[in-house]
């Protein structure tokens, strides 16, 4: 389906039996190359020598950091697990092994603003039920041909967690995402059984408040969507993706949403922000 400009009867409905929803043509070809060009400028100024975090969700607790911590209200630079030879130096160019850019492009890089709180973004979370909704993370995910890591199964919701729960994620293809490059993967309806269980910051550092469910590969349904399309995501939909063993990238924007009214953000989730996000406001 194409965007009207806010979620219609039909597609509210789709979205609360599945948990999740695919809206194609979301974002023009314009905006897409303004973006992906925006990256290719902040990836030529990145110094590689000043960090060597690694993102990874199979190995989490050992590569959140500092670096990692400071990301929430800043641009930096995670790479993938697999970018680095024994020797510890990068086995290609440092553009083909970044894992993902975060986490509050949204709030400081002018390009990435203007899409993140534009009117069609605010539009469909006020037509989703949102009174104040606030962007409270953005990501630039490259899933890089070969060596894009997997992202393990996980609701959204155990990271970005509110009382009550309202986390909502927006995945914008950047360019096509099939099965070849890592597509997302959901368990439909799997949001109708709740949020299983959180990721805490404590004095510790981060870790799960209890062990992951072990899920069936069979219930994962495959979203593949053309380059344009915005998936939306239900905080407790169980969702993730594999490694792009391919040739080609599969490059997305993914932001996530959160209520402010009504919902408080909690003290122990890893994000915390010196200064909150400024709300999106009725278009
Ligand atoms: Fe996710």
């Amino acid at each position: 389906m194409d965007f009207a400009g806010e979620v219609d009867g039909k597609e509210l409905d789709s979205f609360n039996s599945n948990g999740f929803l695919v809206i194609e043509n979301f974002a023009s070809a314009e905006e897409i190359r303004t973006m992906m060009e925006r990256m290719n400028e902040l990836l030529e100024s990145f110094d590689c020598s000043t960090t060597r975090s690694i993102f990874s969700t199979t190995n989490q607790r050992k590569t959140t950091d500092d670096y990692f911590f400071e990301s929430a209200e800043n641009i930096s630079f995670f790479f993938e697990e697999k970018a680095f030879g024994d020797d510890g130096s990068l086995k290609q160019p440092k553009q083909l092994s970044i894992n993902k850019v975060g986490h509050a492009l949204h709030d400081i890089d002018p390009v990435f603003k203007q899409f993140c709180s534009s009117a069609k973004i605010a539009k469909l979370l006020f037509s989703l039920g949102y009174k104040r909704p606030s962007i409270i993370q953005s990501m630039y995910i490259f899933k890089q041909p070969g060596i894009g890591g997997e992202v393990v199964p996980h609701q959204d919701n155990s990271f970005l967690y509110t009382e009550p729960t309202s986390c909502m994620g927006l995945w914008l293809a950047l360019e096509d995402a099939s099965i070849s490059n890592g597509c997302l993967w959901a368990i439909p309806g799997s949001h109708k059984n709740g949020l299983v269980r959180r990721f805490i910051r404590d004095e510790q550092g981060v870790h799960f408040d209890k062990p992951s469910p072990s899920y069936a590969r069979e219930d994962f349904v495959p979203l593949e969507v053309k380059a344009g399309s915005l998936v939306v995501i239900h905080g407790d939909l169980v969702h993730q993706s594999f490694e792009n063993q391919s040739t080609k990238s599969r490059h997305a924007l993914s932001l996530h949403g959160v209520e402010t009214d009504g919902c408080v953000w909690a003290v122990d989730n890893w994000i915390r922000r010196k200064t909150a996000p400024e709300p999106l406001t009725v278009p």
